[in-house]
């Protein structure tokens, strides 16, 4: 029998203790509101609040008349808003966006979905959907959309038509659903409240006096709310208008309460262009902000070097960072570093040694294959260190210790302050081991103005000859690649051409051969050692005739001879570790300029998501 009790402020917790599963998938987002207020307007600003993590459907639902109505359409959160009757005023509804998984991008796969009495939206993947199918198609269920949400709305429905009771019929699919799901559920009959079921894809219920709201993140909450509880795997239960009641396994669990302070600056452009422009000019500040806090308190970072092999793990630009950590790590402090693709790590044989560190490195916190790799690591008995931005993440949350870039939220789905930000902490943990670092330190005191001085020039002027291009390259060698990898990413993302990057020296093996006339090379040189080396190879693109854009550090710029480029931009002169943190800010611009003037929807590139939460 289930014992339902609740305080205000407190659930009782009693938390299961289940091991993360191998998936995660939430790139669409949930919202949810009970309430004395309209509905409608709050579930499409929370929808507005989770925009940025890129759909390509939108749907609400709402108690109308007694009777649930459904919403939705394929498209952008504006074009459900025009098909919505704001006359439809209810007090009670939820919302989603859906990045298209399981059937395509069109109105009816579109979330929500109804079977029978019951109406759901749902983040994440039901593995075993098609074995459930085929028990609802014997009861004859009938089924419109592709979805496996669709599936389980049904499946739902099935167990409730047998035993009326929401709150078993939840525990129950607790059992039955296999795969990944935080979803929201409203029943016809049951008109004040919505139910929540959650595991491996985040949700958070938000509270203020006499309304409760449901979300995939925090950023869709609006200002209204003062705390909220998150719910962890298996955890189903209910919200109305005064309650919230969780239960797992069977057993009401209390939560505590965190403190949620208003996300008022999360969609706000701040009278910049885009968010990926925003994002890049709070750069320097933010390292300024970081350098108050770090600069004389090395010591509170962990000590990397008492340990003998580090594996550092990311997706995407994480992964760019990380191989910037291992170049920094290696040169200073003589340990061994492995980068690894978080999607390829979890699936390879490793071979742990004695005395490893695995760090992830990740700006949401919740990418579906770092978590997997941190998973395997700690369940070989390695430590794991976690740089995050996303506080109370699930990365955060499940490494041993975390060090959070604070970076602030991120909107644009490419990463900017995001990526900056993790490479500084590799930075800092490096240079925590130099013995005389006081060079480093006070060159890191001078980024944010560097950083403020490069981001004011004139890139539209960079790139007017290349905006065109479909193929671009880019090269450099040693941390310059690194930083190049990132470069020619951030211009794939958002402009859709294609950059390919190469280190410098491997060009001729082989893609050379892609070089004709006016072909884009982008090359970056930084390093003192190497510079000629890549010198050289810039010079055997420009025997090609290949059109040569070079970003090189001022104190290199003399042995840069007017043959080896057709556009020449010289970044300060700082240390080969802090160099990287310079040297993105025009990577980063060269590919914002290009899908500006290419018109491109810079912060929500097509086919893109924030967060990447399949596999
Ligand atoms: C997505 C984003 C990238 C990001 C990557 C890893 O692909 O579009 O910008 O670098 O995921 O995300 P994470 O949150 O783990 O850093």
């Amino acid at each position: 029998m289930l014992v339902r009790y609740i305080t205000k402020n407190k659930i009782k917790i009693i938390t299961k203790n289940i091991s993360y599963l191998e998936r995660l998938y939430f790139m669409c987002g949930i919202v949810g509101y009970v309430g004395k207020k309209n509905c409608l307007p709050l579930l499409i600003n929370g929808l507005n609040k989770l925009e940025y993590r890129g759909y390509d459907s939108a749907g609400i639902a709402v108690f109308k008349d007694n009777d649930i109505k459904i919403t939705k359409t394929v498209g952008r959160i504006r074009d459900l808003d025009d098909i919505i009757d704001y006359n439809d005023s209810s007090c009670i509804g939820i919302g989603h966006t859906r990045w298209a998984t399981h059937g395509g991008a069109v109105t009816v796969n579109a979330h929500p979905h109804r079977q029978g009495d019951i109406v759901i939206v749902h983040n994440g993947i039901i593995e075993n959907y098609l074995e459930l199918k085929d028990i609802l198609l014997e009861n004859n269920y009938k089924f419109s959309s592709e979805t496996d949400t669709e599936v389980a709305c049904a499946y739902i429905d099935y167990l409730y038509k047998k035993n009326k009771d929401m709150i078993s019929v939840l525990e129950q699919c607790t059992r039955d659903f296999i795969g990944s799901y935080a979803m929201a559920i409203m029943v016809c009959s049951d008109n004040d409240k919505i139910y929540v079921i959650k595991k491996d894809s985040p949700l958070v219920i938000g509270s203020c006096e006499g309304e409760n709201y449901i979300a995939s993140s925090t950023n869709a909450f609006s200002n209204d709310i003062d705390r909220y509880i998150i719910l962890d795997d298996y955890d189903y239960g209910y919200i109305d208008e005064k309650d919230i009641a969780i239960y797992n396994n069977g057993i009401l669990q209390t939560k505590e309460y965190v403190r949620f302070n208003s996300a008022d600056d999360v969609c706000d452009k701040k009278g910049y262009k885009h968010y990926m422009l925003k994002e890049i000019n709070e750069q320097g500040d933010i390292i300024k902000k970081l350098n108050d806090k770090y600069l004389n308190n090395l010591g509170e970072l962990i000590d990397i070097s008492r340990f003998n092999e580090i594996h550092i793990i990311g997706c995407g630009s994480a992964y760019h960072a990380g191989i910037i950590g291992k170049y920094l790590i290696e040169e200073n402090n003589g340990i061994n570093v492995s980068v690894y693709i978080a999607s390829e790590y979890r699936y390879q044989k490793i071979n742990y040694r004695d005395n490893t560190l695995v760090i992830a490195i990740s700006q949401s916190g919740e990418t579906a294959d770092t978590i997997a790799c941190l998973k395997k690591a700690r369940s070989n008995g390695i430590y794991t260190l976690g740089i995050v931005n996303v506080k109370d993440s699930t990365i955060s949350r499940i490494v041993d210790e975390v060090i959070y870039t604070e970076a602030g939220n991120e909107i644009a789905v490419a990463t900017t302050k995001g990526y900056l930000t993790q490479v500084y902490i590799l930075t800092l943990l490096s240079i925590k081991l130099i013995k005389d670092n006081t060079v480093f330190i006070e060159e890191l005191k001078r980024v944010p103005s560097i950083i403020d001085n490069l981001i004011n020039l004139d890139y539209n002027d960079l790139v007017k000859d290349i905006w065109k291009d479909k193929d671009i390259f880019y090269i450099g060698r040693n941390i310059d690649y690194a930083s190049m990898l990132e470069g020619a990413l951030k211009l794939k993302e958002i402009s859709y051409i294609h950059a390919e990057c190469y280190a410098a020296g491997e060009l001729k093996h082989g893609t050379i051969s892609l070089i004709e006339k006016n072909t884009c090379v982008v090359g970056l040189i930084t390093k003192d050692n190497i510079a000629t080396k890549t010198i050289s190879n810039i010079k055997e693109v420009k025997a090609r005739d290949a059109y040569v854009i070079l970003i090189v550090k001022d104190s290199l710029g003399d042995i840069i001879s007017s043959d080896c480029y057709d556009k020449l931009l010289l970044i300060d002169s700082v240390s080969d570790i802090i160099e990287p943190m310079i040297s993105v800010i025009p990577l980063q611009l060269i590919a914002y300029n290009v899908a500006l003037i290419n018109n491109c929807d810079i912060d929500k590139p097509r086919n893109l998501a924030k967060s990447v939460t399949v596999e």
